[in-house]
């Protein structure tokens, strides 16, 4: 196995030089290892989520070496950086991959067990644990981190973060579920077995008031926007406080923590254990 300090050390001797020969040679290393599951964008570790920002800039490196190329043939004609061709399965990883126009670029990770619906894309560096369900019509970003039997529901984005390399990825802990149509983007970390309701959009600027504490929780200098485990998330709305949208009764948009999940909760999402086998 490729010891991932000696990559980091490469990268460091790399970084800067312009040399495109050791770019690609260590990019192509580097994509491996991520399409393996060895190497992530961000960890977990004690302390937090850790990002590792120089597997973010051997990604860009990719695409600044890459060279523009046609895949596929006519009709179905794509062209794209010759680093970042389509990945390919085979039936004994595991997969289910539906047919109908989904995609998952090199550099991402899916781990066997998850089932990927037609249409979704999976964009490079992002990693997709065991027995996740990835709905139609789902985007998973570049470089979001994707937990244990997530589910994703259909229409529902996941942002990317490839740039700035320090931004903190979205991460979707274990045993989430996503309702339909939601947004989760710019770092938002949701925290394992949290329910995000139909619908909610959170950013690095969303309030995300806490009905059960009374407590607006937002992203601070020093820490991303975080959906606390077991959260139940729902899209309300928040009175404007001030000038003429006071006087006009203005709402603006504001997620609502309506509980913890409870038994109530689990049975409301519960889900079919067959369409995952
Ligand atoms: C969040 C969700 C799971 C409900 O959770 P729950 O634990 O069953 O919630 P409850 O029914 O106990 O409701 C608790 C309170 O929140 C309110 N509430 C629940 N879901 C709500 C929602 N999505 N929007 C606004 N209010 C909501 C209820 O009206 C209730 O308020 P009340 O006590 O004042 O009457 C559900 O609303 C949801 O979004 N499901 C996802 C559906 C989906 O997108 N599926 C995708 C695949 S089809």
């Amino acid at each position: 196995m490729t010891n991932t300090t000696e990559l980091k050390k490469e990268y460091e001797e790399i970084a800067g030089t312009g040399d495109a020969e050791r770019s690609i040679n260590l990019f192509h290393k580097v994509r491996a290892l991520l399409e393996t599951g060895e190497l992530r964008v961000a960890v977990k570790e004690e302390t937090g989520w850790v990002i590792n920002s120089w597997v973010k800039s051997v990604i860009l490196m990719g695409f600044k070496y890459g060279k523009l190329t046609e895949y596929g043939g006519n009709p179905l004609s794509f062209h794209d950086k010759d680093t970042f061709p389509v990945r390919s399965f085979i039936t004994e990883d595991g997969i289910r991959v539906v047919p109908g126009g989904t995609s998952v670029r090199s550099g991402a990770y899916v781990a066997p067990g998850t089932v990927i619906m037609p249409p979704s894309y999976i964009n490079t560096g992002a990693y997709v644990d065991s027995g996740c369900m990835i709905d139609s019509h789902a985007l998973v970003g570049s470089c979001a981190q994707i937990g244990r039997n997530v589910h994703i529901s259909a229409g529902s984005q996941i942002g990317g973060v490839l740039e700035p390399v320090n931004a903190m990825p979205v991460i979707i802990e274990d045993n989430v579920f996503v309702g339909g149509n939601c947004g989760i983007y710019e770092g938002t970390i949701i925290e394992e077995n949290a329910v995000i309701g139909t619908g909610v959009i959170l950013n690095g600027s969303t309030p995300l008031f806490d009905n059960t504490t009374g407590e607006f929780l937002r992203k601070s200098e020093s820490s991303p926007l975080r959906v606390p485990a077991g959260a139940v998330v729902v899209a309300g709305s928040r009175p404007v406080s001030n000038s003429f949208g006071k006087d006009q009764g203005i709402h603006l948009y504001c997620p609502v923590i309506i509980k913890y999940r409870d038994k109530k909760t689990s049975s409301s999402i519960k889900l079919e254990d067959l369409l995952r086998s």
